[in-house]
């Protein structure tokens, strides 16, 4: 799902780095979604809006967010990895770190996930439910924002300069089959 944020054209697969900030724009839209429904609704029954805002929230963590990090996992931070280059091995350790925080983050975001269906299924939520529930997309927030800034400060642009464009057009091509678009149709040129 390609939701635009904020009105700005997004970048195409031929500029990868830049979808995978685009994709952060929508991380932090979902999850402020998210933060706002649960702290305005009150705990008993959801409102159809409310419901609808948490089941699209929850779908995008679910289904698109995991293809934004195997974008960084599995296309990006290998071929980072590889190019050996003395700038690399000093953000080897914080890319260690960013896979962690994935780690982290995909736990917490299956907590939160059964806490809300919980929610919608019972009509209601408990308390201490809803505290744990605040807790954990707080906590999800501010590790986004680590994330992301560490992501898009040092990591993006070291992949800017390190990476040729043959490397950068196959992460392109990479992400496109990971969401099922076949790389050569007319987003794709000859570089
Ligand atoms: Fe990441
Ligand atoms: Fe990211």
């Amino acid at each position: 799902m390609l939701t635009q944020i904020g009105g700005k054209i997004e970048s195409d697969f031929t500029q990868p780095l830049g979808m995978l900030s685009d994709c952060h724009k929508r991380i932090r839209y979902f999850l402020n979604a998210l933060l706002a429904t649960v702290d305005h609704a009150n705990r008993g029954s959801l409102t159809p809006h409310q419901r609808t805002s948490l089941e699209a929230a929850l779908r995008y963590f679910r289904e698109a967010a995991p293809k934004h990090t195997a974008d960084e996992e599995q296309s990006l931070f290998p071929r980072l990895r590889r190019t050996d280059t003395p700038e690399m091995r000093v953000t080897l350790e914080k890319i260690e770190r960013l896979e962690a925080e994935h780690r982290k983050a995909e736990l917490q975001h299956q907590e939160a996930d059964a806490i809300v269906h919980l929610w919608m299924t019972e009509g209601g939520i408990s308390p201490e439910a809803h505290a744990r529930l605040t807790d954990i997309l707080t906590e999800l927030s501010e590790l986004y924002e680590r994330h992301i800034a560490l992501e898009e400060a040092e990591v993006f642009p070291l992949a800017a300069v390190l990476l040729s464009d043959v490397e950068k057009n196959i992460v392109g091509r990479e992400m496109a089959a990971r969401r099922g678009i076949e790389s050569n149709n007319s987003n794709f040129g000859s570089r």
